[in-house]
């Protein structure tokens, strides 16, 4: 039975009460955690997003009938309780905090009552995910997702509040759009009163950020929802949320600078962690040398060295070969890790072959100086002394070599090297290293089509050295791009912008668009560029990961109340699903082929 609430005023939130309560009468609304009955007295421990509040309830105080009603409480019950804040009267609990009090209740109604959960609602919840994201209901108010949600909340409201103070603007874009390039596959709507017609959904605000420089706005942000239809990993979400900003008149450093504060507030004001400014930058050309990533995880060393000149010229085929078809022979040093079993390593060559790796070459430096190595005895000694001594290799010391193509050796790499520190528990999740990724090559080739591709966006403007080779030598062309990376991983990205209609034009030249393509595509753009644009550069963060990054989560699914899954469904809701014939005759849309109803 569901008592009413009349007359009652919630007057705090469970940890709203403190030691300073003591005598007071205070009503309190939320749900029973769990309930013990020791006779004569019944413990609740009251939950609400707060935390926890112990009530207690004896005959004495709430009279036979209340006793009784108290009796029947069961874990996820909401009650509202009325009470006096008193001294615990058992042992004080460290763990909360309002482990010093607890309320004597002189009055309980029982708001809703609740059937057993399927699973129990609690910190730190061993159940399986697919269960969990079912009743996301129910997850959601497990106490470190609440906690998750409420951090997302404050670093929304102190983005709004610093941007704004910067003098940017919060501009809404359109979420029915038309397709706009940024890689990935569009979803899309298909319209009813233009029948054969579809809107995209935004991949990000990009070209409509960039049209409010045109028209004069300056300053513009927002919490922009993004829809990508690309392959899901834990921090990839078909759809998700940037903090998505532009600035006109600015260049590299001053995008830079307003968001290096941005994140030394938000750091301060939620965690409490001083970002020390400026932030370090690298080049991606040297990242992807001493890294073998462009996000780099700097949280610790194991960097790659370069050793194709030590081997080039070596007995060994493998090493030799690779640096005459071009590419080279690079290597990690794995500290004191000499003694790793064969079967540990046979795992990680399976690890880089996973990554394009033809193999990985090793070299163990025992504690007494004696080496073992699948390849030493292709190598002069001096050509091995070198070897060793180009990778500061030491007594205990573990080589790893991988030559192919640049592109595969920094992969393979990149990617062990980031293996080996999560198996060696060399990662500190309370570390926060920052780092700008600068200078980004502006195009990549993609086999795939056939031609390059932009490696950011097209709207992405190259570095004006370079801008000579944008038709002739593409691959060479660095741009003015910049991604803000944390721990390894990107929680941002972007760039100044291209403001002439012909190096735009240019630009789609070189993608491979004709003229026609490009303005039946952009043209409303390039249209734009000819009535007087601002130079122009922007940035948007993936806030999805800045606040997984905060709240130290694996997985973006943790900051977001109702994530999608694998396959891009909604477990819940059960989205995507079938629509009603009728719906699809709306829509001028007939099935290729019945498609089975899901079980
Ligand atoms: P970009 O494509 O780099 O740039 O996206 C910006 C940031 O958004 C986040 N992100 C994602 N987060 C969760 N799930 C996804 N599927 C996903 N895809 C991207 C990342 C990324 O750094 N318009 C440009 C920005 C600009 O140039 O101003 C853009 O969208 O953290
Ligand atoms: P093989 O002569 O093929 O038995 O290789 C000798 C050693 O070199 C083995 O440890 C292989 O894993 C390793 N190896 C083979 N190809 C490569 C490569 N492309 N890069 C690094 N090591 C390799």
């Amino acid at each position: 039975m569901a008592e009413s609430m009349k007359g009652l005023h919630r007057t705090h939130r469970c940890t709203e009460v403190t030691e300073e309560c003591i005598g007071k009468t205070v009503t309190v609304m939320g749900w029973v955690q769990k309930s013990r009955n020791k006779g004569g007295i019944i413990f609740v421990d009251l939950r609400d997003r707060s935390g926890i509040l112990q009530i207690i309830f004896e005959e004495n105080d709430i009279g036979a009938e209340g006793f009784i009603k108290a009796s029947k409480l069961h874990s996820e019950f909401v009650i509202a309780v009325v009470g006096r804040v008193e001294v615990r009267s058992g042992a004080v609990n460290e763990n909360l905090a309002t482990g010093r009090i607890e309320i004597r209740a002189n009055e309980l109604r029982i708001l809703s009552e609740a059937q057993t959960p399927p699973f129990p609602v609690e910190e730190e919840s061993k159940t399986k995910e697919e269960l969990r994201l079912k009743y996301r209901y129910l997850d959601l108010r497990r106490p470190d997702l609440q906690r998750n949600l409420m951090m997302r909340s404050k670093v929304a409201t102190l983005t709004r509040q610093f941007l704004s103070d910067e003098g940017f603007l919060e501009i809404e874009t359109p979420m029915l759009c038309k397709s706009t390039p940024e890689g990935a596959r569009d979803y899309l709507v298909p319209s009813r009163v233009h029948p054969g017609n579809f809107y995209a959904l935004p991949q990000s605000p990009q070209i409509f950020k960039q049209l409010l420089m045109c028209s004069g706005y300056d300053r513009y942000f927002q919490l922009a929802k993004c829809f990508r239809d690309e392959d899901l990993r834990a921090d990839r979400q078909p759809e998700f949320t940037q903090i998505d900003m532009e600035l006109s008149f600015v260049d590299v450093d001053d995008v830079i600078d307003v968001n290096e504060r941005l994140l030394q507030k938000l750091f301060r004001e939620v965690l409490g962690v001083e970002v020390k400014l400026p932030i370090q930058r690298m080049t991606w050309q040297e990242a992807m040398d001493r890294y073998g990533s462009d996000k780099p995880d700097t949280r610790f060393g194991m960097e790659l060295k370069d050793v194709s000149g030590i081997v080039k010229e070596s007995g060994f085929s493998v090493f030799s070969g690779a640096v005459a078809a071009g590419g080279s022979v690079r290597g990690i040093n794995v500290k004191g890790q000499a003694g790793m079993p064969r079967k540990k390593i046979d795992a990680l060559v399976e690890f880089a072959k996973g990554f394009g790796a033809k193999g990985l070459a090793y070299l163990a430096i025992a504690a007494d100086g004696t080496k073992k190595s699948s390849f030493a005895k292709f190598l002069t000694d001096v050509e091995v002394d070198e070897l060793c001594q180009a990778m500061g290799g030491e007594a205990g010391d573990l080589l790893l070599f991988a030559a192919d193509k640049d592109k595969v050796v920094y992969d393979v790499l990149g990617n062990l090297r980031l293996e080996l520190a999560k198996n060696l528990e060399l990662l500190d999740k309370n570390q926060y290293n920052f780092l700008w990724v600068t200078q980004f090559p502006l195009f990549e080739y993609s086999e795939e089509e056939g031609r390059f591709v932009a490696m950011h966006h097209p709207f992405t403007m190259p570095m004006e050295e370079d801008l000579p080779m944008l038709l002739t030598e593409p691959s060479k062309v660095r741009a003015k791009a910049y991604d803000i990376v944390l721990n390894g991983t990107e929680i941002g990205g972007g760039s100044v912008r291209i403001y002439q209609s012909d190096v735009q034009e240019q630009m789609f030249e070189a993608l491979g668009f004709t003229k026609e393509d490009a303005y039946a595509r952009f043209g409303f753009l390039l249209n734009a560029f000819k009535y007087g644009v601002p130079p122009h550069a922007g940035l948007a963060y993936g806030l999805d990961r800045l606040v997984m990054l905060m709240a130290k989560e694996d997985s973006i699914r943790d900051v977001i109340a109702f994530p999608k899954v694998k396959d891009a469904s909604c477990l819940m809701t059960e989205a995507p699903n079938l629509v009603d014939e009728g719906q699809l005759t709306e829509l001028s849309i007939a099935l290729v082929k019945e498609v089975e109803e899901q079980p």
